[in-house]
């Protein structure tokens, strides 16, 4: 039985609001992350650990550990209970986190919730992209899936603005509980939103499929799409467990998603995510310009994703990695010699540092930013997808934790110059491990993809 599909401008827009609407996981992801870097200015003096670097990492990056826990659980929780309950889930988690944060007593209690927080986090990260690919036609998956970086960095703008603008109060409390308005919208949203076909499909759900393929599909696609799905399901049945990812024919590819995920966090970019004003204010700018100065930063990094959206698929990942790895690298080494020889201070070097903090996110956020999250998917073989996708993602966030927890007392111990040194050389390696080891992924099939990695190292591959 078929159902009749809507007309192309309301499946469209149709489409459009489902993918908005999750990628509000997205935003939260951002704004949760980076909220911190004002909060932190006005909550340590408040919780008495304005001389503590160590308690000061630990508040940034325990939304982190929580990330960790979320990513790794997230992937069984979404087919047992779905996409669509387990986004649900999430909104629930962002807003206990955000109450919880913003009511917190005690620098142990705003721990807690920043883990509670971060599992929401972790959650968004894998489930916002598996939604919004696994409810959009394939003709505009690629765009609509991208919406979700474009959102983590408007999350982090608004986190950005949202400080700024309550900067003169010290409302640290307030930056926190916000980002319970957004978690009621995506809750209260996902609520009216259907399940992913894919899901019901694989829970024998096939007349619910075809309604919600009826709204995102034209009618001749419906059976297409439920018999794609179906031959996905078989195939998937047979993939092989974790094990798998320690036979020889994986390793190439484990070794270039791994090298990618912790590299994107090496290079120092939540050193300013996450701290940028507490370094700015370092560098002699008062707590408020600091914040402004931070809300340009944050405004640099969406400009710059829509230059990754636009050019990934002209220019290529290769090549854009390369050109941001010079980029940051650049912009970080002349900010680690200015301060190391001028010292810290305002005025003319102010400006400059300023500039380079720009150059630096802008390199990022072109390049490093976006492309890792689009190449994790295309480089492993389908058969260990998940369980490959789920190890980089979690080794994404785990080196993000050890960079945010080390940086204060990096700050402390080696002081700014230096430390922005150290990520100049992160830099070099970036750059050396994409020439050496990731191949050019635009315009290949996956299977291209595939044969290129696992030349050599085939022998324990399994029959295709
Ligand atoms: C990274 C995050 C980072 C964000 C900045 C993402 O791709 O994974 O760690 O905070 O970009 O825009």
């Amino acid at each position: 039985m078929s159902e009749a599909s809507a007309p192309d401008r309301s499946r469209k827009r149709f489409v459009y609001t489902a993918a908005v609407i999750c990628a509000l996981g997205g935003l939260l992801f951002g704004y949760d992350t980076g909220v911190i870097s004002g909060a932190l200015l006005f909550l340590k003096k408040d919780l008495g650990i304005q001389h503590n670097s160590f308690m000061q990492g630990l508040v940034t990056s325990a939304i982190l550990i929580g990330a960790m826990i979320g990513a790794l659980t997230c992937g069984s929780l979404a087919d047992r209970l779905g996409r669509r309950r387990l986004t649900l889930l999430a909104g629930v988690v962002f807003g206990i986190g955000a109450i919880g944060a913003a009511a917190s007593p005690s620098v142990g209690v705003l721990i807690f919730f920043r883990i509670v927080l971060g599992i929401g986090v972790g959650l968004a990260s894998v489930i916002v992209p598996m939604y919004i690919a696994e409810i959009s036609p394939a003709d505009v998956r690629g765009r609509l899936t991208s919406l979700n970086q474009l959102m983590i960095t408007i999350g982090i703008l608004v986190a950005y603005i949202v400080d700024y603008l309550l900067s003169p109060y010290a409302a640290w409390r307030w930056m926190f509980g916000l980002a319970v308005i957004p978690a009621a919208v995506l809750f209260i949203g996902m609520y009216f939103m259907p399940e992913t076909p894919r899901w019901l499909v694989s829970n024998n759900q096939l007349d619910r499929a075809r309604q919600v393929l009826a709204r995102t599909h034209r009618d001749e696609q419906i059976e297409d799409e439920i018999e794609g799905i179906q031959e996905a399901e078989r195939r998937s049945r047979e993939q092989v467990g974790w094990g798998v990812l320690l036979k020889a024919w994986i390793r190439p590819a484990l070794i270039v998603g791994l090298g990618l995920a912790i590299l994107q966090q090496f290079v120092g970019i939540n050193t300013i995510i996450y701290y940028a004003p507490t370094t700015l204010s370092k560098l002699g700018f008062g707590s408020s310009s600091s914040i402004l100065a931070q809300v340009g930063i944050g405004v640099v990094n969406v400009l710059f994703t829509f230059v990754a959206i636009r050019t990934l698929d002209t220019i290529g990942r290769k090549r854009l990695l390369l050109g941001g790895s010079v980029g940051m690298t650049v912009s970080l080494a002349v900010l680690g010699f200015l301060t190391l020889s001028v010292g810290i201070k305002g005025g003319t070097i102010g400006i400059i540092t300023i500039i380079c903090l720009a150059a630096y996110i802008a390199s990022f956020a072109a390049t490093w930013g976006p492309t890792v999250w689009v190449m994790l998917p295309e480089i492993y073989p389908l058969r260990v997808r998940g369980p490959a996708e789920g190890v980089a993602t979690w080794g994404n966030w785990a080196s993000n934790f050890v960079v945010s927890l080390a940086f204060p007392s990096m700050l402390a111990g080696l002081g700014q110059g230096s430390s922005m040194l150290m990520f100049a050389g992160m830099g070099v390696i970036s750059f050396l491990f994409v020439l050496a080891l990731v191949p050019e992924t635009k315009g290949k099939t996956l299977e291209q993809i595939e044969a290129e990695l696992n030349v050599g190292t085939q022998k324990d591959a399994p029959q295709q």
